[in-house]
C-alpha cells in the first residue's frame, strides 16, 4: 500500500468530509430547480423516501467496500471479487465517471465564482436575464477564473486527506450551515413567502408521475455522491474502529437537510418576489433559468433591505454555493487521484498534477461548448436535438451512468461479498447482526434496490438518447 494513502483523523472528520462532498450544487441549485419543476411537496416526499429506502443502503455498501479494501474503486471492486477482471472494468467506470463529472462541475463552479465576484463588486444586475447569462458563459473572459479555481482546488488536494480535505471541510461545513439558516430566516420575513412554503410542503398528489419518480431518484443519487466511487474512496480513509452505519446515517441526514433547506430558501423567494407565480409555469424551470433568476431575487431585495443589505445577502449566498461546490469538486477529483496513488504507485504530488492537467484540458473544452467553438457547441446529435460536448458529458455521467455503478456496488455487496459486507457494518456494533436494519439491508440490496437501479438506468438511456 502506498505511503501516500491518507486517513481521516476522526469519525467527525470523515462525516464532515463526506457531507462536504455530498452537499454541493446538487443540493443548492439542482434540488430547488427539480422541486419547483416537479410539483414541490410531491417531489420532496418521493425524494426523502428514495434517500431512506434505496440510497441509504447503497451509501453503506459503498463506504463498507472502501473501508474493507482500503482501496480506490478499481482496487475495491477487484479485491472484493477475488481479482475478477470483469469487475475490475466495472471499477474503472467508477473512476471515469467522477472524472467526467469533475469536468462539467468545474465549469459550473467557475460560473458561481463569477457570480460571487459580481455580488461583491456590485455587478450582479448585469446577469439578471437569460441572455446576459448566456453571454457570460460564452465569453473567453471566464478563463482567468478557471486558473484561480484550479489553484484553490488542487492546492487543497495537494494538502492530502487530513491536512487538505478534512481541514477544509471542518471550516466550510459549519459556516455553510449558519449562512443558509440566516438566509432562510430573512426570506421567511418577506410578504408572500408563505405561498412558496405551501407549494413546497403541502402535497398535490395529482402531480405524481413517472417523470417525478425518476427525477427524484437521479437527484438523490447525485446529491448523495453515490454511484461514482466517492463514498468508496472516502470510506477507504475511514478508521477501522468507527461505526459505518451511524456515520453514514449522519451524512445522509446532513445532505438531505441541506437540500430541504435550499428548497425552503429558493421556493419561498420565488413566490415572495413574484406573488403572481403560477405553479404550473414552474414546470419549465432549468438551471439556466435559476442562474438568471437568482440575481433578480437579490435585486428585488434591494427594495426591502437597501443596496448594501442586498449586496451583503447576495455575497453570503454565492459564497455559500461556492464553498459547497468546492468541497464537492475536491471530493470528485480525489477518486482518480486515489486510483493513481494506489494502482499506478504515483506520489500524491504527481497524481494531483497529472489530474490538474487532464481536468483543466477537458473543462476548457466543455466551457468552449457554449458558443466559443462551433464544433464543440454542435458536437453530436441525440435525443432529437444537436447537443454540445458539455451536454454530452453532463447528461451521460451525471444521470445515466450513476445508477449503473450503484447497481454494480449492490451486486458485489449483496452476492459476491455478502458475509464480509455484513461483518464490516457490524464492526464496533455487537447488536447489528440481529437488528431490523441489518435484515432490511440484506434484503433490499439483494432484491429491489438493484432492480430499481437497473430500471432507472435503462429508462435514462431510453429517455436521453432516443
Ligand atoms: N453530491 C454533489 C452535489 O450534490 O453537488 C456532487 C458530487 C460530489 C458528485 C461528489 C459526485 C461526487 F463524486
Amino acid at each position: 500500500m502506498s505511503a501516500d494513502r491518507g486517513q481521516f483523523s476522526s469519525r467527525l472528520g470523515f462525516i464532515l468530509a463526506a457531507a462536504g462532498s455530498a452537499v454541493g450544487l446538487g443540493n443548492l441549485v439542482a434540488f430547488p430547480v427539480m422541486a419547483s419543476k416537479n410539483g414541490g411537496a410531491v417531489f420532496l416526499i418521493v425524494y426523502v423516501l428514495f434517500v431512506a429506502l434505496i440510497c441509504f443502503p447503497v451509501l453503506l455498501a459503498e463506504i463498507a467496500m472502501g473501508r474493507h479494501s482500503r482501496r480506490n474503486p478499481v482496487g475495491a471492486f477487484s479485491a472484493l471479487t477475488g481479482g475478477h477482471q470483469g469487475w475490475r472494468w466495472a471499477g474503472k467506470l467508477a473512476i471515469l465517471t467522477p472524472f467526467m463529472i469533475a469536468v462539467f462541475y468545474t465549469v459550473v463552479t467557475v460560473w458561481i465564482l463569477i457570480y460571487l465576484f459580481r455580488a461583491v463588486t456590485g455587478g450582479l444586475a448585469d446577469l439578471a436575464t437569460p441572455a446576459a447569462f448566456g453571454d457570460m458563459i460564452g465569453s473567453p473572459s471566464i478563463f482567468p477564473w478557471f486558473v484561480l479555481l484550479q489553484i484553490a482546488v488542487f492546492g487543497v488536494l495537494l494538502g492530502g486527506v487530513k491536512g487538505g480535505i478534512e481541514r477544509m471541510a471542518r471550516v466550510l461545513m459549519p459556516t455553510l450551515a449558519i449562512m443558509l439558516i440566516g438566509l432562510i430566516v430573512f426570506v421567511m420575513t418577506l410578504d408572500d413567502a408563505m405561498l412558496g412554503v405551501r407549494y413546497y410542503l403541502v402535497p398535490d398528489f395529482s402531480r405524481l408521475d413517472g417523470a417525478v419518480i425518476s427525477a427524484a431518484l437521479n437527484q438523490a443519487f447525485f446529491s448523495l455522491s453515490l454511484g461514482m466511487g466517492i463514498m468508496i474512496t472516502y470510506g477507504s480513509y475511514f478508521s477501522r474502529e468507527d461505526r459505518i452505519v451511524n456515520s453514514g446515517r449522519l451524512v445522509a441526514v446532513a445532505d438531505t437537510s441541506v437540500a430541504f433547506m435550499a428548497g425552503l430558501l429558493i421556493l419561498p423567494a420565488i413566490f415572495a418576489f413574484n406573488p403572481a407565480t403560477n405553479p404550473d409555469d414552474l414546470s419549465s424551470s432549468s438551471v439556466g433559468l435559476i442562474f438568471s433568476y437568482l440575481p433578480q431575487i437579490f435585486l428585488s431585495m434591494q427594495e426591502v433591505v437597501g443596496y448594501w443589505g442586498a449586496s451583503a445577502a447576495a455575497t453570503v449566498f454565492f459564497a455559500l454555493v461556492f464553498f459547497a461546490a468546492m468541497t464537492s469538486l475536491v471530493s470528485i477529483l480525489e477518486i482518480p487521484i486515489s486510483y493513481m496513488i494506489d494502482e499506478l504507485c504515483y506520489s500524491r504530488r504527481k497524481a494531483v498534477l497529472v489530474q490538474a492537467a487532464l481536468v483543466t484540458t477537458f473543462a476548457i473544452l466543455a466551457a468552449l461548448s457554449f458558443g466559443m467553438s462551433g464544433f464543440l457547441t454542435d458536437f453530436i446529435p441525440y435525443g432529437g436535438a444537436q447537443k454540445s460536448f458539455f451536454d454530452l458529458i453532463a447528461d451521460t455521467f451525471s444521470e445515466v451512468i450513476l445508477p449503473l455503478v450503484g447497481f454494480f456496488a449492490c451486486i458485489i455487496c449483496a452476492w459476491r461479498w455478502r458475509d464480509g459486507f455484513m461483518a464490516e457494518l457490524a464492526v464496533g456494533d455487537d447488536g447489528f447482526g440481529n437488528s431490523a436494519l441489518s435484515r432490511y439491508l440484506g434484503f433490499s440490496l439483494r432484491t429491489f434496490v438493484p432492480i430499481v437501479l437497473l430500471f432507472v438506468f435503462i429508462n435514462s438511456v431510453a429517455q436521453k438518447y432516443f
